[in-house]
Protein backbone atom coordinates (compact mmCIF):
# COMPACT_ATOMS: atom_id res chain seq x y z
CA UNK A 1 0.00 0.00 0.00
CA UNK A 2 1.19 3.64 -1.04
CA UNK A 3 0.40 6.22 1.82
CA UNK A 4 0.10 8.62 -0.95
CA UNK A 5 -3.63 6.23 -1.71
CA UNK A 6 -6.61 8.55 -1.33
CA UNK A 7 -7.95 7.25 2.18
CA UNK A 8 -11.90 6.35 2.98
CA UNK A 9 -13.37 5.89 6.50
CA UNK A 10 -16.26 3.29 6.88
CA UNK A 11 -18.80 3.66 9.96
CA UNK A 12 -21.89 1.93 10.77
CA UNK A 13 -24.07 4.07 12.96
CA UNK A 14 -27.36 3.94 14.76
CA UNK A 15 -28.79 0.67 15.31
CA UNK A 16 -27.54 -2.47 13.52
CA UNK A 17 -29.03 -3.92 10.55
CA UNK A 18 -28.38 -7.37 8.92
CA UNK A 19 -26.41 -6.99 6.20
CA UNK A 20 -24.46 -4.23 7.35
CA UNK A 21 -21.01 -6.94 7.11
CA UNK A 22 -21.79 -7.30 3.45
CA UNK A 23 -21.97 -3.88 3.12
CA UNK A 24 -18.35 -3.41 4.74
CA UNK A 25 -17.33 -6.37 2.74
CA UNK A 26 -18.34 -4.12 -0.16
CA UNK A 27 -16.36 -1.25 0.58
CA UNK A 28 -13.38 -2.48 1.73
CA UNK A 29 -13.07 -4.98 -1.60
CA UNK A 30 -14.07 -2.13 -4.14
CA UNK A 31 -11.51 0.41 -2.62
CA UNK A 32 -8.92 -2.08 -3.13
CA UNK A 33 -10.08 -2.00 -6.77
CA UNK A 34 -9.74 0.89 -7.10
CA UNK A 35 -7.05 1.31 -5.23
CA UNK A 36 -7.65 3.03 -2.02
CA UNK A 37 -7.11 2.41 1.71
CA UNK A 38 -10.16 1.66 3.84
CA UNK A 39 -10.36 2.19 7.51
CA UNK A 40 -12.85 1.31 9.79
CA UNK A 41 -14.33 3.51 12.57
CA UNK A 42 -15.18 1.43 15.33
CA UNK A 43 -18.30 1.73 17.37
CA UNK A 44 -20.49 4.43 14.81
CA UNK A 45 -19.52 8.16 15.74
CA UNK A 46 -18.34 7.39 19.58
CA UNK A 47 -14.87 5.35 17.83
CA UNK A 48 -14.27 9.04 15.49
CA UNK A 49 -14.19 10.58 19.01
CA UNK A 50 -12.18 7.69 20.76
CA UNK A 51 -9.68 7.56 17.45
CA UNK A 52 -10.85 3.83 17.36
CA UNK A 53 -10.22 3.53 13.58
CA UNK A 54 -8.22 0.59 11.50
CA UNK A 55 -6.74 0.09 8.20
CA UNK A 56 -9.06 -2.34 6.74
CA UNK A 57 -7.62 -4.85 4.28
CA UNK A 58 -9.72 -7.37 1.82
CA UNK A 59 -8.56 -10.14 3.60
CA UNK A 60 -10.08 -8.80 6.70
CA UNK A 61 -13.58 -9.02 5.33
CA UNK A 62 -13.61 -12.51 3.99
CA UNK A 63 -16.19 -14.52 5.70
CA UNK A 64 -18.33 -11.78 6.74
CA UNK A 65 -21.11 -11.61 4.23
CA UNK A 66 -23.83 -13.75 5.59
CA UNK A 67 -22.98 -12.38 9.03
CA UNK A 68 -25.33 -9.74 11.29
CA UNK A 69 -24.68 -7.61 13.25
CA UNK A 70 -21.50 -5.02 12.04
CA UNK A 71 -17.55 -6.12 13.16
CA UNK A 72 -17.20 -2.58 12.91
CA UNK A 73 -20.24 -2.27 15.96
CA UNK A 74 -22.42 0.66 16.05
CA UNK A 75 -23.79 2.95 18.67
CA UNK A 76 -26.35 5.73 19.02
CA UNK A 77 -23.65 9.18 19.61
CA UNK A 78 -25.33 12.12 21.30
CA UNK A 79 -22.04 14.26 21.44
CA UNK A 80 -22.89 14.52 17.57
CA UNK A 81 -26.25 16.03 17.77
CA UNK A 82 -24.01 19.23 18.90
CA UNK A 83 -22.51 21.44 16.16
CA UNK A 84 -19.53 21.05 18.35
CA UNK A 85 -19.56 17.53 18.13
CA UNK A 86 -19.81 17.94 14.84
CA UNK A 87 -16.69 20.45 13.95
CA UNK A 88 -15.06 17.88 15.98
CA UNK A 89 -15.84 14.94 14.28
CA UNK A 90 -14.87 16.53 11.08
CA UNK A 91 -11.40 17.80 12.32
CA UNK A 92 -10.73 13.95 13.21
CA UNK A 93 -11.25 13.12 9.90
CA UNK A 94 -9.16 15.81 8.17
CA UNK A 95 -6.39 14.79 10.68
CA UNK A 96 -7.29 11.12 9.18
CA UNK A 97 -6.62 12.11 5.38
CA UNK A 98 -9.89 10.63 4.48
CA UNK A 99 -11.37 11.86 1.21
CA UNK A 100 -14.93 10.23 2.17
CA UNK A 101 -16.63 9.01 4.91
CA UNK A 102 -18.66 5.83 3.95
CA UNK A 103 -21.46 6.63 6.53
CA UNK A 104 -23.81 2.88 6.53
CA UNK A 105 -27.04 3.45 9.01
CA UNK A 106 -30.45 4.89 9.43
CA UNK A 107 -32.53 8.88 9.11
CA UNK A 108 -30.34 9.66 12.70
CA UNK A 109 -26.86 8.77 10.80
CA UNK A 110 -27.56 10.38 7.55
CA UNK A 111 -28.26 13.97 9.47
CA UNK A 112 -24.66 13.16 11.38
CA UNK A 113 -23.08 12.60 7.77
CA UNK A 114 -25.02 15.54 6.39
CA UNK A 115 -23.15 17.58 9.33
CA UNK A 116 -20.03 16.51 8.59
CA UNK A 117 -20.14 17.40 5.01
CA UNK A 118 -21.27 21.36 6.18
CA UNK A 119 -17.79 21.38 7.82
CA UNK A 120 -15.98 20.08 4.42
CA UNK A 121 -15.98 16.00 4.66
CA UNK A 122 -17.42 14.03 1.90
CA UNK A 123 -19.58 11.84 2.81
CA UNK A 124 -21.39 8.93 0.78
CA UNK A 125 -24.64 7.56 3.03
CA UNK A 126 -25.89 3.52 2.35
CA UNK A 127 -29.42 3.25 4.12
CA UNK A 128 -29.61 0.20 6.31
CA UNK A 129 -32.44 0.04 9.01
CA UNK A 130 -34.87 -2.84 9.97
CA UNK A 131 -37.59 0.01 9.59
CA UNK A 132 -37.54 1.07 5.83
CA UNK A 133 -38.43 4.16 7.78
CA UNK A 134 -36.79 6.38 5.14
CA UNK A 135 -38.20 8.98 2.46
CA UNK A 136 -35.43 8.75 0.03
CA UNK A 137 -35.52 5.50 -1.06
CA UNK A 138 -37.35 2.25 -1.33
CA UNK A 139 -34.83 -0.13 -0.12
CA UNK A 140 -32.88 -0.16 3.00
CA UNK A 141 -30.71 -2.90 4.21
CA UNK A 142 -31.92 -5.48 6.50
CA UNK A 143 -35.22 -4.76 6.15
CA UNK A 144 -35.92 -8.21 3.97
CA UNK A 145 -34.30 -10.03 6.70
CA UNK A 146 -36.46 -8.65 9.51
CA UNK A 147 -39.27 -9.72 7.36
CA UNK A 148 -38.61 -12.72 7.11
CA UNK A 149 -37.12 -13.20 11.07
CA UNK A 150 -40.89 -11.59 12.17
CA UNK A 151 -42.54 -14.33 9.59
CA UNK A 152 -40.34 -16.94 10.91
CA UNK A 153 -41.09 -16.19 14.78
CA UNK A 154 -45.28 -16.24 13.90
CA UNK A 155 -45.35 -19.40 12.02
CA UNK A 156 -44.06 -20.61 15.54
CA UNK A 157 -46.87 -18.50 17.29
CA UNK A 158 -49.75 -19.61 15.41
CA UNK A 159 -48.72 -23.66 16.44
CA UNK A 160 -49.03 -22.64 20.00
CA UNK A 161 -52.46 -20.24 19.65
CA UNK A 162 -53.88 -22.60 17.20
CA UNK A 163 -53.90 -25.43 20.02
CA UNK A 164 -54.70 -23.11 22.60
CA UNK A 165 -57.54 -21.29 20.62
CA UNK A 166 -56.30 -18.20 21.59
CA UNK A 167 -55.55 -14.83 19.68
CA UNK A 168 -51.87 -13.54 19.47
CA UNK A 169 -50.77 -9.84 19.56
CA UNK A 170 -47.24 -9.67 17.99
CA UNK A 171 -45.46 -6.55 18.67
CA UNK A 172 -42.93 -5.58 16.02
CA UNK A 173 -40.23 -2.97 15.72
CA UNK A 174 -40.23 -0.04 13.37
CA UNK A 175 -40.02 3.13 15.47
CA UNK A 176 -42.51 5.77 14.22
CA UNK A 177 -43.47 3.88 11.20
CA UNK A 178 -45.74 0.79 10.14
CA UNK A 179 -43.43 -0.58 6.86
CA UNK A 180 -42.18 -3.97 8.96
CA UNK A 181 -45.07 -4.55 10.38
CA UNK A 182 -47.37 -3.98 7.71
CA UNK A 183 -45.00 -6.74 5.59
CA UNK A 184 -44.89 -8.54 7.97
CA UNK A 185 -48.68 -8.49 8.60
CA UNK A 186 -49.53 -9.17 4.75
CA UNK A 187 -46.97 -11.72 4.76
CA UNK A 188 -48.27 -13.89 7.99
CA UNK A 189 -52.01 -13.66 6.81
CA UNK A 190 -52.64 -11.36 10.11
CA UNK A 191 -56.02 -10.66 11.15
CA UNK A 192 -55.22 -7.10 11.87
CA UNK A 193 -52.07 -4.97 11.61
CA UNK A 194 -52.07 -1.87 13.72
CA UNK A 195 -49.67 0.82 12.01
CA UNK A 196 -49.42 4.46 13.30
CA UNK A 197 -50.11 5.24 9.36
CA UNK A 198 -53.65 4.13 10.13
CA UNK A 199 -56.45 5.31 13.28
CA UNK A 200 -56.94 2.50 15.46
CA UNK A 201 -60.13 1.12 16.36
CA UNK A 202 -59.90 -1.79 19.18
CA UNK A 203 -63.58 -1.97 18.63
CA UNK A 204 -63.13 -3.04 14.60
CA UNK A 205 -60.56 -5.14 15.79
CA UNK A 206 -62.56 -7.13 17.97
CA UNK A 207 -65.56 -7.14 15.68
CA UNK A 208 -63.35 -8.76 13.49
CA UNK A 209 -62.11 -11.43 15.79
CA UNK A 210 -65.48 -12.39 16.75
CA UNK A 211 -66.87 -12.87 13.13
CA UNK A 212 -63.86 -15.00 12.47
CA UNK A 213 -64.67 -17.13 15.61
CA UNK A 214 -68.58 -17.56 14.29
CA UNK A 215 -67.16 -18.68 10.84
CA UNK A 216 -65.40 -20.97 12.75
CA UNK A 217 -61.77 -19.84 13.22
CA UNK A 218 -59.70 -20.97 16.23
CA UNK A 219 -56.96 -18.44 16.59
CA UNK A 220 -55.72 -15.16 15.55
CA UNK A 221 -53.30 -12.86 14.70
CA UNK A 222 -52.85 -9.16 15.56
CA UNK A 223 -49.73 -7.53 14.13
CA UNK A 224 -48.73 -4.27 16.21
CA UNK A 225 -46.49 -1.70 15.21
CA UNK A 226 -43.76 -0.65 17.79
CA UNK A 227 -44.76 3.01 17.06
CA UNK A 228 -48.57 1.93 17.88
CA UNK A 229 -46.91 -0.21 21.19
CA UNK A 230 -49.18 -1.25 24.03
CA UNK A 231 -49.75 -4.99 22.68
CA UNK A 232 -50.04 -6.30 26.26
CA UNK A 233 -52.48 -3.75 27.20
CA UNK A 234 -54.08 -5.06 23.90
CA UNK A 235 -54.33 -8.60 24.27
CA UNK A 236 -55.70 -7.94 27.88
CA UNK A 237 -58.69 -5.55 26.06
CA UNK A 238 -59.22 -8.31 23.64
CA UNK A 239 -59.59 -11.05 26.09
CA UNK A 240 -61.90 -8.88 29.05
CA UNK A 241 -64.10 -7.94 25.86
CA UNK A 242 -64.49 -11.50 23.93
CA UNK A 243 -63.66 -13.95 26.27
CA UNK A 244 -61.27 -15.50 23.86
CA UNK A 245 -57.58 -15.88 25.31
CA UNK A 246 -54.76 -13.69 24.14
CA UNK A 247 -51.42 -13.53 24.56
CA UNK A 248 -49.10 -10.61 24.03
CA UNK A 249 -45.64 -11.14 22.27
CA UNK A 250 -42.99 -8.14 22.30
CA UNK A 251 -40.58 -9.53 20.01
CA UNK A 252 -37.85 -6.96 20.76
CA UNK A 253 -34.28 -7.01 19.31
CA UNK A 254 -34.18 -10.47 17.90
CA UNK A 255 -35.53 -9.30 14.71
CA UNK A 256 -32.08 -6.98 14.44
CA UNK A 257 -30.24 -10.04 14.79
CA UNK A 258 -29.55 -13.35 12.33
CA UNK A 259 -28.14 -14.19 9.05
CA UNK A 260 -28.79 -11.55 6.39
CA UNK A 261 -31.32 -12.95 3.58
CA UNK A 262 -29.73 -13.02 0.05
CA UNK A 263 -31.93 -10.05 -1.29
CA UNK A 264 -30.38 -8.36 1.80
CA UNK A 265 -27.01 -8.96 0.74
CA UNK A 266 -27.29 -8.17 -2.60
CA UNK A 267 -28.66 -4.48 -2.14
CA UNK A 268 -25.62 -4.34 0.27
CA UNK A 269 -23.43 -5.21 -2.41
CA UNK A 270 -24.55 -3.21 -5.12
CA UNK A 271 -25.02 -0.31 -2.83
CA UNK A 272 -21.12 -0.84 -0.93
CA UNK A 273 -19.51 -0.49 -4.53
CA UNK A 274 -21.78 2.10 -5.66
CA UNK A 275 -20.59 4.35 -2.48
CA UNK A 276 -17.02 3.64 -3.15
CA UNK A 277 -16.94 4.17 -7.07
CA UNK A 278 -18.88 8.01 -5.92
CA UNK A 279 -15.62 8.49 -3.83
CA UNK A 280 -13.48 7.35 -6.39
CA UNK A 281 -15.21 10.04 -9.01
CA UNK A 282 -15.49 12.59 -6.52
CA UNK A 283 -19.20 12.78 -6.81
CA UNK A 284 -19.46 13.77 -2.96
CA UNK A 285 -22.50 14.32 -0.39
CA UNK A 286 -24.66 11.35 -2.18
CA UNK A 287 -26.90 8.51 -0.58
CA UNK A 288 -27.37 5.78 -2.37
CA UNK A 289 -30.98 4.68 -3.32
CA UNK A 290 -33.00 2.22 -4.75
CA UNK A 291 -35.94 3.81 -6.89
CA UNK A 292 -37.86 2.11 -9.45
CA UNK A 293 -35.75 -0.98 -9.59
CA UNK A 294 -32.57 0.74 -9.69
CA UNK A 295 -29.84 1.65 -7.51
CA UNK A 296 -28.72 5.34 -7.75
CA UNK A 297 -27.09 8.05 -6.55
CA UNK A 298 -29.18 11.19 -4.90
CA UNK A 299 -27.59 14.29 -3.46
CA UNK A 300 -28.03 14.98 0.08
CA UNK A 301 -30.44 17.66 -0.26
CA UNK A 302 -33.03 15.42 -2.63
CA UNK A 303 -32.68 12.83 -0.39
CA UNK A 304 -33.82 14.94 3.34
CA UNK A 305 -36.53 16.93 0.92
CA UNK A 306 -37.50 13.27 -0.59
CA UNK A 307 -41.27 12.26 0.12
CA UNK A 308 -42.48 8.58 -0.18
CA UNK A 309 -45.83 7.79 -0.43
CA UNK A 310 -47.14 5.23 2.35
CA UNK A 311 -48.44 2.34 0.42
CA UNK A 312 -52.00 2.53 1.47
CA UNK A 313 -52.76 -0.65 -1.05
CA UNK A 314 -51.01 -3.35 1.23
CA UNK A 315 -52.91 -2.47 4.08
CA UNK A 316 -56.29 -2.64 2.07
CA UNK A 317 -55.08 -6.14 1.22
CA UNK A 318 -54.13 -6.82 4.07
CA UNK A 319 -57.88 -6.56 5.36
CA UNK A 320 -59.62 -8.03 2.10
CA UNK A 321 -57.61 -11.26 2.57
CA UNK A 322 -58.30 -11.28 6.32
CA UNK A 323 -62.02 -12.41 5.83
O1 LIG B 1 -34.10 1.62 14.09
C1 LIG B 1 -34.04 0.26 14.38
C2 LIG B 1 -34.71 -0.01 15.71
O2 LIG B 1 -34.59 -1.39 15.97
C3 LIG B 1 -36.15 0.43 15.81
O3 LIG B 1 -37.05 -0.45 15.17
C4 LIG B 1 -36.33 0.52 17.30
O4 LIG B 1 -37.31 1.48 17.61
C5 LIG B 1 -34.99 0.98 17.78
O5 LIG B 1 -34.07 0.68 16.74
C6 LIG B 1 -34.52 0.32 19.06
O6 LIG B 1 -33.35 0.93 19.43
P1 LIG B 1 -32.31 0.37 20.51
O7 LIG B 1 -31.50 -0.71 19.87
O8 LIG B 1 -31.48 1.56 20.85
O9 LIG B 1 -33.12 -0.17 21.64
Amino acid sequence: MKDNQTRIGIITSGGDAPGMNAVIRAVVRSAAHFEMRAYGIHAGFDGLFKNEIDEIHPDDVTGIIHRGGTILRTARCDEMMTEEGQAHAAEICKVMKFETVIVIGGDGSFRGAESLSRHGINVVGIPATIDLDMECTEYTIGFDTAVNTVANAIVRLRDTSSSHDRCSVVEVMGRNAGHLALWCGLASGADEVLIPEHPIDIKEVEEQILNERAKGKNHHLIVVAEGIGGSDKIAKELERALGIESRATILGHLQRGGMPTAIDRMHASVMGFMAVEAAKNKNANKIVIFRNGKHELISLEEAFAAKREYNHKLYQITKILAI
